[in-house]
């Protein structure tokens, strides 16, 4: 299949400068018709080529004239016109069927209800258009529609004009002043609830909010609200950004491919992201919901005004805007905790995806399918890289940079580099070396040494990184800000002086500028030999090794004033014993609970004046996938093996500790989101689940039946799931009765159910595919039931090869109905080349079984051809 390469970019022979849209909806037949005002940017002779897919054409009028259809090609790509005058007028008209569009890709029906979704190639979907970002026009929209079934209609920009037509029918008119690519066209029409409220900016305009869900729901949307008041001040506050049309409306729909989308003044979200309150949502989905609707927000600014220039430049807005939101939920909430959250997200889903045959830059150079590469790559490690030229910066720096990119490139599509100019020019910094980060992949290893000379009264620190990449070849060093602190052994900071060496530099607070491959900083006026804390505040996104023992890392969890390193000291702790155990499952020999870390462990729990949430995270193991990363080939059974000795010794021997301090904090109060009580929650959960090791589940069923709240009943649940006695049954079939009706905690259930370790999970899974709740083309319940079963590695790696096999068939069914879902959950396969023989060949044949496929979708199609290559 082809492949779309970077350096084949070419700018556009034609732009459109307005379009004005007009659609009659109909289920199955939605006329739409598209005037457009063309310029030639090009050559003379150049043909104007317009992308559009499943559409049916009906006529084509070159200023005014209709065409012949032996004047214009047609295919199934779309349309090519040829001799074009330098000005003209193209109106064209086509059909399209939203019943039939189960893709969800353009514009289909959810529930009664019209929705688009462009991003990032849907408009060729609903018409003829050059379906690319940087043809940025100014659009008019009018929409008619039946009244009764149809009674809201919205587009992008300001609302211009409605009225009734008579027939039962209506219409309304919307403009949007602000030329804008494509992808961010979005319409929406149904019998919608509505929640409205207002903000006013910092210039004193009034904006009208308003969040439409359907009827019934209204009464969740206050978070959403919330946040998006929060986020509206927050932009304007920390980056001076304001907000540009009379009205912000956001729709909230129950089949939506992703979590949101920022079409301008027009947000479609997934109803997963705006719906909550105390009974339905977990602390998770609230603080979830808080950052996706910062995030959409933010994107006016950097995506809309500002926008990609082709979709290789996807990081520029996606990397800058994962970063805006993580530092608006810091700034609101606990700002360590925050940073805990993201850092975890990253080694749990983006270095898997960067050790793997899918690993691809933040900038890729090629691809096959663009809807493949909205990955935790593109978003959370360019988040990570925004972040470090920040670090290198500083706020002022960085804020000064903002400024220049806003002033320099609003109304623009533009490059990555065009970001990093910014940056530069403003700060003064040079950048050469660090866009390195843009174009390499992998994660970047840091192997540690140092010696202590006492006489001299010097530490050095020698630092050499290596950089594989699975995808590609001659790659070189990396440019990264690396913050460290050196503490005596009473856990004091030592203060840091560099010896003078040519070119090195310590910049605020710390932080090493690292560029070389092998790199030695010496340290002067150092009295003992001092314990060192690195990368602080994971200030790179790079995987560290030191020769450090478990009692260094038990004097770092308990002394280092870095609060993230105080947590991954206690994760790094657990990994060091948690690989000796699986060594131990595989060589057949006995397991040990090691002394240091079991003391480690009791002291964090025994400290009373820790916070809440640092302390539930440090005393939470390292997930199965993290493990399982570590290891040269999967054995996965050994590792869940391992990890539940673990959590069973340590409740074994400090079980009563345990207990009374659970019973201290299981306190019946009302239900708030200050991040105090969610932080006794966390912590009180992850006390439970220790307790879950326990032969009693009583006390796990009294949280399920007592608690006033999602968080904490879904958490007894989610442990009962693992159990086999009484109070399972009881509590899953208590769940299921309560919220039967409710999609959105459904998925909750499909979830736990698909992820429990026992034995009938698989037949519990497929089981639940034919019950009444779900639906296969919704895909929040395939990713809760399917999606959450093939990430389930003890099933999904079943020996008998049954676990990729079912997936393999959902795949294949999954790809006739939205190829998007299907290329998601086939990513599960990306282990293939770490499994021992037997697996291999097992997981090839069912890959073989997919890629023979007739009329595979080329999403699915990329994704195993690189597993496969
Ligand atoms: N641009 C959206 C976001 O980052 C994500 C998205 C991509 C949504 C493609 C739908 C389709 O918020
Ligand atoms: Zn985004």
């Amino acid at each position: 299949m082809d492949k779309i390469y970077l350096k084949d970019y070419e700018k556009p022979p034609f732009v459109v400068q307005t379009i004005d849209l007009e659609f009659e909806l109909h289920n199955t037949k939605t006329l739409v018709t598209s005037k457009m005002q063309v310029k030639r940017a090009g050559k003379e002779n150049s043909p104007f080529f317009l992308n559009g897919e499943e559409l049916e054409l009906i006529s084509v009028y070159l200023d005014a004239r209709e065409l012949h259809e032996s004047e214009y090609e047609l295919n199934e790509l779309g349309l090519t016109l040829h001799k074009l005058p330098e000005i003209f007028t193209l109106e064209i008209k086509n059909s399209i069927n939203p019943e039939a569009n189960t893709a969800l890709d353009g514009l289909y029906k959810s529930s009664g209800i019209f929705c688009s979704q462009n991003e990032p190639e849907g408009f060729r979907r609903i018409t003829y258009f050059t379906d690319r970002p940087d043809i940025m026009a100014v659009y008019t929209t009018k929409i008619i529609a039946d009244k009764k079934d149809y009674p809201i209609l919205l587009s992008n920009g300001n609302l211009f004009e409605e009225g009734d037509l008579g027939d039962g029918k209506h219409y309304a008119i919307w403009k949007d002043p602000f030329p804008k690519p494509s992808y961010l066209y979005a319409l929406v029409a149904g019998d919608l609830g509505c929640v409205s409220d207002s903000f006013t900016t910092m210039n004193n305009n009034e904006i009208e909010l308003n969040i439409y869900c359907d009827k019934g729901n209204e009464a969740q949307c206050s978070h959403a609200m919330t946040s998006l008041k929060n986020s509206m001040k927050w932009d304007e506050e920390r980056f001076g950004r304001e907000y540009d049309l009379e009205v912000y409306n956001i729709v909230a729909v129950d089949s939506f491919n992703m979590g949101a989308m920022e079409n301008k003044g027009l947000n479609v979200f997934n109803s997963h992201y705006v719906l909550a309150d105390a009974d339905t949502a977990t602390d998770t989905n609230f603080m979830g919901i808080e950052s996706v609707i910062g995030h959409e927000y933010f994107h006016n600014w950097t995506g809309n005004r500002i926008t990609c220039r082709d979709w290789f430049q996807l990081t520029l807005k996606e990397g800058l805007t994962v970063f805006r939101d993580q530092e608006f939920s810091s700034d609101l909430n606990t700002r360590s905790v925050q940073r805990i959250a993201d850092v975890k997200a990253l080694q749990e889903r983006q270095f898997v995806e960067d050790a793997s045959p899918t690993s691809h830059p933040i900038k890729p150079d090629a691809y096959i399918q663009i809807n493949n590469f909205y990955t935790a790559t593109i978003y959370e490690k360019g988040a990570e890289i925004i972040r470090m030229i920040h670090t290198i910066i500083g706020e002022g720096g960085f804020r000064a940079g903002m400024d220049l990119y806003f002033k320099t490139f609003d109304g623009q599509a533009v490059c990555t580099e065009d970001f990093i100019w910014s940056m530069q020019e403003a700060s003064g910094f040079n950048f050469d070396h660090f866009k390195l980060w843009y174009s390499q992949s992998g994660t970047p290893e840091v192997d540690v040494k140092t010696v202590f000379d006492k006489k001299s009264k010097t530490l050095s620190l020698t630092l050499r990184q290596t950089f594989f990449s699975p995808t590609i070849h001659e790659q070189k060093p990396y440019f990264f800000p690396f913050k460290i602190g050196l503490l005596n052994n009473s856990g004091h900071e030592c203060g840091l002086e560099l010896e003078d060496t040519v070119g090195q530099t310590l910049i605020d607070k710390g932080i090493l500028l690292i560029s070389k491959e092998e790199e030695t900083f010496v340290f002067k006026n150092i009295k003992d030999a001092p314990i060192l804390s690195l990368n602080r505040n994971f200030t790179a996104p790079i995987k560290v090794h030191t020769a450090y023992s478990l009692e260094e890392y038990a004097f770092l969890m308990a002394h280092d004033q870095d609060e993230f390193n105080r947590f991954e000291a206690s994760q790094i702790m657990a990994s060091m014993v948690l690989h000796k155990l699986i060594d131990a499952v595989e060589a057949n020999d006995a397991m040990n609970l090691s002394p240091t870390y079991k003391a480690a462990f009791e002291k964090v729990l025994l400290d009373m004046d820790m916070d809440m949430s640092l302390k539930a995270d440090s005393l939470t193991l390292p997930s199965v996938s993290l493990l399982m990363q570590e290891r040269a080939v999967l054995d996965v059974e050994a590792v869940y093996v391992a990890r539940n000795f673990l959590k069973r010794e340590l409740i074994r021997e400090l079980g009563a500790d345990i207990q009374t301090q659970y019973a201290s904090l299981d306190r019946e109060c009302e239900y708030t989101l200050e991040s105090k009580e969610m932080a006794r929650r966390k912590l009180k959960n992850t006390l439970l689940s220790y307790m879950g090791a326990l032969k009693d589940d009583t006390p796990v069923l009294q949280q399920y039946q007592n608690s006033n709240n999602m968080t904490d009943r879904l958490a007894a649940l989610s442990i009962l799931a693992n159990s086999r006695g009484e109070a399972k049954t009881q509590a899953l079939e208590d769940f299921y009765k309560r919220y039967k009706d409710n999609t959105l905690v459904m998925n909750k259930y499909l979830a736990v159910i698909a992820s429990s370790e026992l034995k009938e999970t698989p037949s519990n899974v497929k089981a639940l595919l034919e019950d009444e709740v779900f639906d296969m083309k919704v895909p929040n319940l395939v990713r809760s039931l399917i999606g959450s079963f093939a990430r389930n590695a003890l099933h999904f790696h079943a020996v008998d090869g049954s676990g990729y096999s079912f997936i393999a068939d959902k795949v294949l069914e999954l790809d006739k109905l939205n190829p998007q879902i299907a290329s998601g959950l086939v990513g599960v396969f990306k282990d293939y080349a770490r499994l021992n023989k037997e697996a291999q060949g097992l997981m090839k044949k069912e890959l073989e079984k997919i890629v023979n496929t007739k009329e595979l979708s080329k999403n699915v199609y990329e994704i195993v051809s690189k597993i496969l290559a």
